[in-house]
């Protein structure tokens, strides 16, 4: 129960889904099995489209964990390039495994070390950047994600929704209140920013899509 959508929406959005990715599917079970969160099915259903209709050919992620999202992003791209922060050894070293298997190690750079100090020794500039790392952080990163995205670009943000916390207080867990906080004003934020336009979706675990305006 993700408190974001009836159960039965859930699953009814998912049996339309058919990943045929052999190693995709492997992934899926591996996440659920050991506990990784990964974007859910149909958030990467709607990635997929987003990133194939907007020809997107560069992104900035934070949070890679087992390299789920990279790979599908890369397939959705038809290779294109990923630059992914994981702060967890252990992760990045599955990742990397992962990523060689699936044979985009020349398109996938993953960085080890904590998102909010790596962010500022990248350069360059990404179609879209994919906010899933530590989700009491996205606060924090906003400014340096906006330095680093090209205008007509896209920050996506995932988990804004927080199992339903952020919209109702009824929900809040005690322990998370700190990250409930500071996600509402990270919403808050990106929905008033001058050079953003926001749309907050509420498919998976809540997902924030941000066009970053073209100022003329
Ligand atoms: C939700 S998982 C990422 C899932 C991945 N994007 C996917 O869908 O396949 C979040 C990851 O962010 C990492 N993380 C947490 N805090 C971080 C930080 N400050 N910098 C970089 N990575 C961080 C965690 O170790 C974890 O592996």
């Amino acid at each position: 129960m993700s408190n974001i959508n009836y159960d039965y929406i859930e699953d009814y959005l998912r049996s339309l889904l058919h990943e045929e990715d052999s190693l995709l599917c492997e992934l899926e079970s591996y996440a659920m099995e050991n506990h990784v969160p990964i974007i859910h099915p149909e958030v990467k259903q709607l990635l997929s489209v987003i990133i194939k209709s907007k020809k997107i050919e560069s992104i900035l992620e934070i949070g890679t964990a087992i390299g789920y999202s990279s790979i599908a992003f890369c397939k959705a791209m038809n290779k294109g390039k990923v630059t992914t922060i994981e702060i967890n050894e252990e992760m990045k070293n599955l990742a990397t495994k992962n990523i060689k298997r699936a044979g985009y190690e020349n398109n996938i750079d993953i960085i080890l070390g904590d998102a909010n100090e790596v962010i500022k020794s990248i350069t360059g500039k990404y179609d879209c950047i994919f906010l899933d790392g530590a989700k009491g952080h996205y606060v924090h990163l906003l400014e340096d994600c906006l330095n680093l995205l090209n205008p007509g670009g896209l920050l996506i943000s995932d988990n804004v929704l927080f199992r339903g916390m952020i919209a109702s207080k009824e929900l809040v867990k005690r322990r998370k209140i700190t990250i409930v906080k500071r996600m509402r004003k990270y919403l808050d934020v990106i929905s008033e920013h001058p050079q953003l336009e926001t749309s907050i979706v509420p498919i998976g675990d809540g997902l924030a899509i941000s066009y970053y305006k073209v100022v003329r």
